[in-house]
């Protein structure tokens, strides 16, 4: 029995699908905790590429068995599209392999309507949200007037849920309440045979020996408790999340793995402090194709953070790391990495800052390594890379004190350099 977390150490898409689909192989469970649809999480399998929000990204084996446990929040027309494109492109989904937790919250339309409204009312103070309701509906959780999915399986409480909400008033403009309830008594009926007590299917799974990856979406500085607030998400995508999300014991996990980029990449408002204004931010966006999976916006660039890498080592208890997209330095003639910041007071720090200003009027501090000028993009022998590629390597594994397991060289599954058994 292994249970491994996989978290994004950064602001999101850091190839977390790539890294929990090579690890899926070789599980029975592949288990989403947190975040909703806002996730885009991409699996290239042949010729096919697979943009996956809520579905855990195990679901290409037929051995694995996908959970939406009840930390995730589901837009229940999103997921029913999300298995018909699978459908679509060859891969037929039954409740035999997907399981959704009863106790998951549901996003309705009106939290949808009520994120973009927040989103124009917040001017230019706004978050950059990808306007999937994902806000709403965990603030509704947090303030107890959510909507679970075993309420989609009863129709006078889910109508009472839904009227009680007062959805003209919080929106300011009239609503259809009874298509909306009728739909969703209709989505109910759809859900019902994926419906258990995903704590208890997935303990039962640990305790008959069964091996298991918990999928965060999003990413550590995301995370409402510990990311760049109030430029985050409304979830905790960092380790300690999977066990409220999953609803298992922290005494379970085996393994905390941070999935990071070469580089940093951001979607959506907030402080980046390595983020590249400039020709070189250019390179990166076109070479790494950072365009959100999601909402398709343009990421925003920049150098690897080490300071943010060593939080989140912190914050996460990572294991080992698994670093991704490094074939996209191959052009670089030198890579910057940050290993410290200047705060506006000129004091220098190396560990991260807390107070929103001092964060976002930082500086980075850079050491500068060489490039490799090479195509890395075939190598699957971490022998072969150039030794400047593997001094890279070494050098971020060095400075945030955690083994480097896996290097990612491109979206495929070959592309994938091992080091360490994980
Ligand atoms: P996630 O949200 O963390 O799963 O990441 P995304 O799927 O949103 O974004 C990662 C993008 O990079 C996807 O288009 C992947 O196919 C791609 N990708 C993943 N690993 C690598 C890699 O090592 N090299 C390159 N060039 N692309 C990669
Ligand atoms: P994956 O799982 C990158 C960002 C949004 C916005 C902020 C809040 O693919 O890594 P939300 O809609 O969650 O209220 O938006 O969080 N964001 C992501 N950025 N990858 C993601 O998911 C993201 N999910 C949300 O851009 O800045
Ligand atoms: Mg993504």
């Amino acid at each position: 029995m292994t249970v491994k977390i996989i978290v994004g150490a950064q602001w999101g898409d850091e190839g977390k699908g790539k890294i929990t689909d090579i690890l899926a192989e070789k599980v029975n469970l592949v288990v989403r905790y947190q975040g909703g649809n806002n996730a885009g999480h991409t699996v290239v399998v042949g010729d096919k590429t697979f943009k996956l929000h809520l579905i855990p990204s195990g679901v290409l084996y037929k051995s694995v068995t996908c959970v939406i446990a009840n930390g995730v929040v589901i837009d229940p027309e999103v997921m029913f599209q999300e298995l018909s494109t699978l459908r679509e492109k060859g891969v037929e989904i039954t409740p035999d392999q997907l399981k959704i937790s009863s106790l998951a919250h549901v996003i309705l339309p009106f939290h949808r309507m009520l994120d973009s409204k927040q989103e124009s009312d917040r001017g230019s103070n706004k978050i950059g949200t990808t306007g999937r309701g994902i806000g709403p509906c965990y603030t509704d959780k947090i303030g107890r007037v959510g909507v679970r999915v075993v309420d989609l399986l009863n129709k006078e409480r889910l109508a009472r849920l839904i009227r009680q909400r007062e959805w003209d008033q919080v929106l300011g403009t009239a609503v259809n309440l009874d298509e909306v309830i009728e739909s969703y008594v209709a989505f109910g009926q759809r859900i019902k045979p994926y419906v258990v007590d995903s704590s208890l299917f997935i303990n039962e799974a640990i305790n008959s020996g069964k091996h298991v990856i918990l999928e965060g979406s999003q990413g550590t500085m995301l995370d409402i408790d510990h990311g760049t607030y109030p430029f985050v998400t409304t979830s905790n995508p960092v380790s300690g999340g999977a066990c409220s999300g999953a609803g298992i014991g922290p005494h379970k996990i085996n393994h905390v793995i941070g999935v990071a980029k070469a580089y940093v990449t951001r979607v959506g408002e907030g402080p980046f402090p390595t983020e590249l204004n400039d020709e070189t931010g250019e390179k990166l966006r076109h070479r790494g194709a950072e365009f959100g999976t999601t909402t398709n916006r343009p990421r925003r660039c920049g150098w690897l953070d080490l300071v943010g890498l060593r939080y989140a080592v912190r914050v996460n208890g990572f294991t080992e790391i698994c670093l991704t997209k490094l074939d996209v330095l191959d052009d670089c003639d030198s890579i910057k990495v940050c290993t410290a910041y200047r705060l506006a007071n000129g004091s220098i720090v190396t560990e991260f800052p807390l107070d929103y200003d001092e964060f976002t009027n930082c500086e980075p501090i850079y050491e500068e390594l060489l490039g490799w000028k090479v195509d890395i993009s075939q190598i699957t022998d971490y022998d072969q890379l150039p030794p400047t590629a593997k001094h890279y390597a070494a050098f971020i594994s060095e400075r945030v004190g955690v083994p480097i397991t896996m290097i990612s060289v491109g979206s495929r599954r070959h592309q994938t350099i091992h080091l360490l058994e994980v």
